[in-house]
């Protein structure tokens, strides 16, 4: 099949089920919902839908713990729905990609019951140790959700490993019929209209041989599973099926580096089409949230324009700010005093930069983090169980408050859709806490107001689509030494744009870099006023501008 790349002109819109929008009264986001607001989504000017899992599952881990492959599940509304969601979203010209989830199941599904009677074909389905003689756990790796990496089966008689919680096996990719399962499941989706994949821990599903011990101090065994030995054999096999189809997959992968990036989607055959690199989570904290630090526009930048260089020429940028693996950005990069203005800041800083973006839900409406009093309040299992790893000397107070700037539940709260009871959620009692500030942060207060972020977001989606030199301009940053300012710009042969983004609530004497007359400049994003004085202009609080260039001898658009 001859591919097109559509993804690259496209901005992706991803949806957490769950809190999107409640079609039929109990509490719990699901698929009617999302049918119901199918032109909501179209309105913002986005091409792709995401959705995080839809498959039937327990729910440990909302949904990355499935239970079968080849359906939806009930309580979004089944299979049905999900062919009139998909159909929905392809008569209004918008594409829809699943989450393939393939590095562990559930502890449900029928593979893992079957692999733990040793029932044939299934007994290799996963990753079965013995305990050592000693009684000892078969090594020494660390669980990233939940404890120790194995947990005992009383059936079995044998450990089993689990990279994120005990509900989570992780299935043994080295087995060929586990991956010639997930071709299958590849091969289901697609024949049924779906355009592609984001793949969920991707790197993690060739294992080290042996699976050895591991000298590292902290989350043991990460350099023993993490981009692993039989890694891009494995995709290489998934990519026969794939290129079938004119699809995307989008990789996701911690501990992703631009040099490991090019690994997967540089080259004449790419194995991925585009990787999810956690850096532009690393603003303000070391690998995780919960190792913050303040935050540094400076790193921001640096973390931006490495990733705009590095890949240039060569791979194709996936860019975010937000999604359910964390708080919400204006709570962190930005300001909640200066929600909308720094939210407009924040959409400008990536939205005009190359690569495919994606928009998480609630992030056009500049939704903030949900605070919650009490742990017991928080739904996330990672979340609750780095509570328990808390230092015994923080109070209740400074522990509270780091789950707040860390917890994954900060964006996954209930999506704001009006004033009314329950934000316009649901009619029932929501599954999940409904941040209370909806009565002013909402989709309907900002619908028809032309400075929301809503519209802001609405118009900077149609300016990238409408000018090329977004998706072929150079970057290049201007003041990468500022920490208050983050400028850059994108230059065609015929067209030029300039973006200018304050992150700071003070003023800022700023003066356009050598070659640039504002005054020759089409201003064509913008969160405050339109004043130049001295081929400059001292900046509002999280100012932001976005100007045009275009030399009118060429034709463009
Ligand atoms: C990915 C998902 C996350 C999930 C984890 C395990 O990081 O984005 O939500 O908990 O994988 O599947």
């Amino acid at each position: 099949m001859e591919r097109t790349f559509w993804y690259k002109d496209a901005v992706f819109y991803q949806i957490w089920t769950r809190s999107f929008k409640d079609g039929d009264g109990d509490g719990v986001g699901d698929l009617q919902g999302v049918l119901e607001k199918l032109d909501y989504i179209k309105s913002l000017n986005v091409d792709a839908i995401w959705f995080s899992p839809l498959y039937p599952s327990p729910n440990a881990d909302y949904g990355y713990d499935v239970m079968d492959y080849m359906d939806i599940s009930q309580e979004f509304g089944g299979m049905e729905i999900f062919k009139k969601v998909l159909d929905g979203a392809h008569e209004r010209g918008m594409k829809v990609i699943m989450d393939l989830v393939i590095n562990h199941t559930s502890d449900e599904h029928p593979w893992f019951q079957a692999s733990r009677r040793r029932e044939e074909p299934y007994t290799d389905y996963y990753i079965w140790r013995q305990p050592k003689r000693d009684g000892m756990l078969p090594n020494n790796w660390d669980s990233l959700f939940e404890g120790k990496a194995w947990q005992y089966d009383d059936l079995r008689k044998e450990y089993y490993l689990h990279l994120f919680t005990i509900k989570q096996p992780d299935l043994n990719l080295d087995n060929p019929r586990v991956r010639d399962e997930v071709k299958k499941i590849l091969r289901f989706w697609l024949d049924m209209g779906v355009d592609g994949f984001r793949e969920d821990v991707i790197t993690f599903i060739s294992k080290r041989e042996n699976l050895p011990n591991s000298l590292l101090p902290v989350v043991r065994g990460i350099t023993h599973y993490s981009h692993g030995p039989h890694l891009h054999e494995y995709l290489m096999e998934f990519r026969d099926v794939l290129d079938r189809y004119d699809c995307v997959t989008i990789g996701e992968a911690p501990l992703l580096t631009t040099g490991k990036a090019l690994e997967f989607i540089g080259g004449p055959r790419p194995e991925l089409d585009m990787m999810i690199t956690f850096q532009y989570m690393e603003g303000d904290c070391f690998f995780t949230e919960y190792a913050p630090h303040k935050f540094s526009l400076r790193k921001m930048k640096a973390i931006w324009s490495h990733w705009q260089k590095a890949l240039w020429g060569k791979g194709w940028n996936f860019l975010y700010l937000e999604n359910h693996d964390h708080p919400r950005v204006i709570s962190r990069y930005g300001s909640e005093k200066y929600r909308v203005e720094s939210g407009k800041a924040l959409a400008a800083s990536y939205l005009f930069l190359q690569g495919t973006p994606i928009v998480y839900q609630g992030q056009e409406l500049g939704m903030t983090s949900l605070r919650l009093p009490k742990i017991e309040d928080y739904e996330d299992i990672q979340t609750r169980n780095h509570y328990k790893l808390f230092s015994t000397k923080l109070s209740e107070e400074e522990k509270m408050e780091r789950i707040w700037k860390a917890s994954r539940d900060g964006g996954r709260s209930p999506l704001q859709w009006d004033d009314s009871e329950n934000a316009g959620f649901s009619t029932a009692e929501p599954w999940f806490t409904v941040n209370p500030n909806y009565p002013q942060i909402n989709a309907a207060a900002q619908e028809d107001d032309e400075d929301s972020l809503l519209n802001y977001y609405r118009l900077a989606l149609r300016l990238r689509h409408e000018l090329p030199v977004v998706r072929y301009g150079v970057y290049r940053e201007y003041m990468p030494w500022s920490d208050k300012l983050y400028v850059y710009e994108r230059r065609s042969k015929s067209q030029r744009l300039l973006v200018i983004c304050s992150y700071t609530e003070e003023p800022v004497a700023f003066k356009a870099p050598r070659g640039y007359d504002l005054q020759k400049g089409r201003l064509i994003l913008r969160s405050h006023g339109e004043e130049i004085k001295d081929n400059g202009f001292t900046t509002q609080p999280y100012e932001s501008r976005v100007y045009l260039f275009q030399d009118r001898r060429q034709i463009v658009i």
